[in-house]
Formats: C-alpha cells, structure tokens, sequence
C-alpha cells in the first residue's frame, strides 16, 4: 500500500511538472504555525506514517525502505539540520521554512517530492511531528530570520563583480567549477557531514541549472541560499563573510549563467 502510494508521489512530481503553487519559497506558508497541540501531532504522525516514513524512515533517520534507491539520500531529522531555512548557518530552520520544503518539494523531483495534495493543516501537523524527532527541538529555538533586503535592480556591472567574487572572496569555483558546472576541483570529493548519510558523496550544484535549485531560483532565494548555506552540506554559508553587495553580485552572476530566467 504504501509502495503504491510512493510511485504515484514519484509518477506525480517527476514528470517535470512544475508543482501546483508557483515555485517561490518566501513567504510560502499560510500565516503563522498553529499550537502543536495532540490532535495536531496526531494527525502529523498520521500523515508521516503514511506519506514520509517510506523514505524518512520511521525514526526520521533518514534511512526509510523506499528512501535507500533514492539517488540523493532523505533528509536525516534527527540532527535539527536543514538544507532551506531563512535563518542562520547551523541555527534550526522557522515552521514556515519546514512548511515551504514539504508544500513546494525539492528539484530535482527524484528527491523529495512536492506534497501539493495535503491540506494545509495537514502539513502543519507534520511540521510538528517533525519537531518531534531531534532532541534539538526540546533545548533550541530557530534561529533568529536573516536579514534578507529585497534585490536590487540587475545590471551588468553587478553580474561582473559577481564574477570576481565567485573567482577571488568567495572562492565559489573550488567546488562549482570556473564555469559554475559543479565540476570545480574538489567538487568529486564532496560528502555529506551529519547524521545517517555523514560521508556519503554528493555534487555541488550546477548553477546554470537554476530551475534545479532546492531553495527556489529567484534572485531572493539564490541570495539567501548563499547567506544561510545549505546546512549538513559542505555548501557553507557566507553571511558572515561577504557582504550584502557581494552575495547580491554572486546571485546576479549566477543569474546570467541562465539566460531565460527572469529574476
Ligand atoms: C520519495 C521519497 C520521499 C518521500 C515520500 C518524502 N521525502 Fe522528504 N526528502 C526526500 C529526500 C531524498 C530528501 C533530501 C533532498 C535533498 O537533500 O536534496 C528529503 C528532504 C526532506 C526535507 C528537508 C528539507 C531541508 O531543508 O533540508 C523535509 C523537511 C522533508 N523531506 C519532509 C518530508 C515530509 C514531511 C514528507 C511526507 C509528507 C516527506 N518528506 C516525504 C525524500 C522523500
Ligand atoms: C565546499 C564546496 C562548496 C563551496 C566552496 C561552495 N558551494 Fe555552493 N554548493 C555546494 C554543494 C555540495 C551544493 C549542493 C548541496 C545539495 O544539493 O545538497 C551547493 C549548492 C549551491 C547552490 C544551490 C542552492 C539550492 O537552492 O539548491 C548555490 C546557488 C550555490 N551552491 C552557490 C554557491 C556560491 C555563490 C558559492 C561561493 C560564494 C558557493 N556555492 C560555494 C558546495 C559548495
């Protein structure tokens, strides 16, 4: 029953289409997270059950059934680490944050698919039940939002600096390659850090592929995949280290590695 479920999920999102919502991340959730009260937690742990626990495994390991054919490895809930949030490197992401990953699903669709046919009370409820399965969620709190300033207009003296950056600052090549293919020097070496699938080897991105990013590929979601990182990845994140105009410099050059894309 539950493989059936599965390749219908798989069927649904791999066919390349785009999932049901516009492919935005912030803001992506109905107004605040509700109370995680019993029944809310009741109905998460139904919906888990049912629709994540064959990849996510039932412990949120990371290591469900179905979820080992899997190209790229489900995310490990144990450790608090996630790859999308909109707040700081390492810090546990906001509800709206998990809310978004699960509504909108991850490109490219053979990972995590979008679950577009739950309710929106639905997936707050297994937003809570997530919560339940780090430790983490019982001594931290997210982290404080980044300051995400809205873009600037797009020239071409900014997509020139974002060149330099990616070369010299923020040495963005190492892994992404001169030409931003994912194909840098030591981008065969790569592997995750934490959690079941720590050591494992993974690809940084190919940043001409933008439709492709898992945290949306508008310039205010590339701009804030490059301040938080993508956490429990080697993909580090530079809040701390560029400032606001290089990583709006970056998010412009990879921009122009997609022509066609609209910002
Ligand atoms: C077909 C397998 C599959 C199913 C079913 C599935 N996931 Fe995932 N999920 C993945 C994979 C693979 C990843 C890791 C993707 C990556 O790292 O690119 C992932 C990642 C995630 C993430 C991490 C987001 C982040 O920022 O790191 C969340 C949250 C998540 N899944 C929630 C869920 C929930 C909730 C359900 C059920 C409603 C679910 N998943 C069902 C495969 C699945
Ligand atoms: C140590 C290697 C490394 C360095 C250095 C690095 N990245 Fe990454 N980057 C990665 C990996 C690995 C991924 C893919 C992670 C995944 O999909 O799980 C990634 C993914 C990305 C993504 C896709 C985000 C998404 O939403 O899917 C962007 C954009 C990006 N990197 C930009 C940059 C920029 C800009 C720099 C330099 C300022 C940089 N990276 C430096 C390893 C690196």
């Amino acid at each position: 029953m539950r493989r059936a479920l599965l390749a219908v999920l798989l069927l649904a999102t791999s066919a390349g289409a785009e999932p049901r919502r516009h492919y935005t991340l912030w803001p992506s959730a109905p107004g605040a997270s509700p109370a995680a009260t019993p029944e809310l937690l009741e109905l998460g742990g139904r919906v888990y059950r049912g629709a994540c626990q064959g990849c996510h495994g039932e412990k949120g390991d990371g290591l469900g059934r179905e979820g080992k054919f899997l190209g790229i490895p489900p995310r490990d809930f144990t450790t608090g680490n996630f790859l999308i949030r909109s707040t700081p490197v390492g810090t546990l992401p906001l509800d709206a944050d998990l809310f978004g990953s699960i509504r909108r699903g991850f490109k490219p669709s053979v990972g995590m698919p979008a679950f577009a046919f739950l309710s929106d009370r639905e997936v707050w409820g297994v937003v809570a039940y997530l919560k339940t399965l780090s430790p983490r969620w019982k001594t931290e709190k997210p982290g404080t939002p980044l300051e995400l300033p809205a873009p600037p207009p797009r020239t071409a003296e900014l997509e020139a600096g974002g060149r330099g950056v990616f070369m010299a600052q923020g040495a963005c090549f190492v892994c992404h390659g001169m030409g931003g293919l994912g194909d840098g020097p030591v981008a065969g070496g790569l592997a995750y850090l934490v959690g079941s699938h720590k050591g494992k080897p993974l690809r940084p991105a190919n940043l001409s592929r933008a439709q492709d990013f898992k945290g949306g590929r508008r310039a205010e979601d590339i701009f804030r995949s490059i301040t938080g990182g993508l956490d429990g990845t080697p993909m580090p994140g530079f809040g701390a280290s560029l400032s606001v105009e290089q990583r709006w410099q970056l998010t412009y050059f990879i921009l122009s590695l997609n022509p066609g894309t609209t910002p």
